[in-house]
């Protein structure tokens, strides 16, 4: 027996990031949002969306910048991420508030987070304006990574990060492990 419900999002798990954001100006102030509505969308060349709703602080930084950084978050991240989630950069200095540094991009001027495992610098290429959210969709431009995470033979070991997943109002750290890529054809 199954319960049919009305349209709605129930695409779970996915990933909770915090996205850095910062407007062009010198004086400006880094800002983070945390996004959950965030997909991988082509590998070659590498992209990614979020969606964001136009209301929100961050909507004006990334539409007139056309940058982002989006961070990884792991479990010391996921009260900020929540936060972040919470309040708004017209309100609060969140990288302050959080205790938060930021790091230097590689390629664009919106920085990253220091404390993320990962961090992916995103160059704007469209927006769709879909509904109550609009879609940035952006051309990965440059990953840094904690090198903590890397061992001897240079291997990044993503599974030693603590990644969260957010899945129905809820974060959860990521498992334990149920196989790799192919598996199930592995002879
Ligand atoms: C777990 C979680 C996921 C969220 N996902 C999104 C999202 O995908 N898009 C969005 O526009 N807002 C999302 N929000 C809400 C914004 O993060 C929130 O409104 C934030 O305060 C906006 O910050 P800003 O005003 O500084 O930009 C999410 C909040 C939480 C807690």
């Amino acid at each position: 027996m199954r319960d049919t419900w009305k349209a709605g999002n129930m695409l779970y798990p996915v990933p909770a990031v915090m996205v850095s954001c910062k407007k062009k100006d010198e004086n400006a102030k880094a800002n983070i949002i945390t996004v959950a509505w965030a997909g991988t969308i082509c590998s070659d060349p590498a992209m990614l969306s979020i969606s964001v709703r136009p209301e929100r602080y961050s909507y004006d930084i990334i539409k007139e910048s056309g940058e982002f950084v989006v961070n990884l978050i792991n479990k010391p991240l996921v009260r900020a991420t929540d936060f972040c989630g919470c309040r708004s950069g017209r309100d609060v200095d969140k990288f302050k508030e959080l205790f938060l540094h930021e790091s230097e991009s590689t390629k664009i001027s919106a920085p990253g987070i220091m404390e993320s495992p990962v961090s992916i610098e995103c160059k704007v290429k469209d927006i769709l304006e879909l509904g109550s959210h609009h879609m940035f969709i952006a051309e990965v431009v440059a990953v840094t990574v904690d090198k903590q995470y890397m061992d001897e033979k240079n291997r990044f070991n993503l599974e030693k990060a603590g990644l969260v997943a957010y899945s129905h109002g809820e974060y959860f750290e990521l498992g334990e492990k149920l196989g790799k890529f192919g598996f199930s054809v592995k002879k």
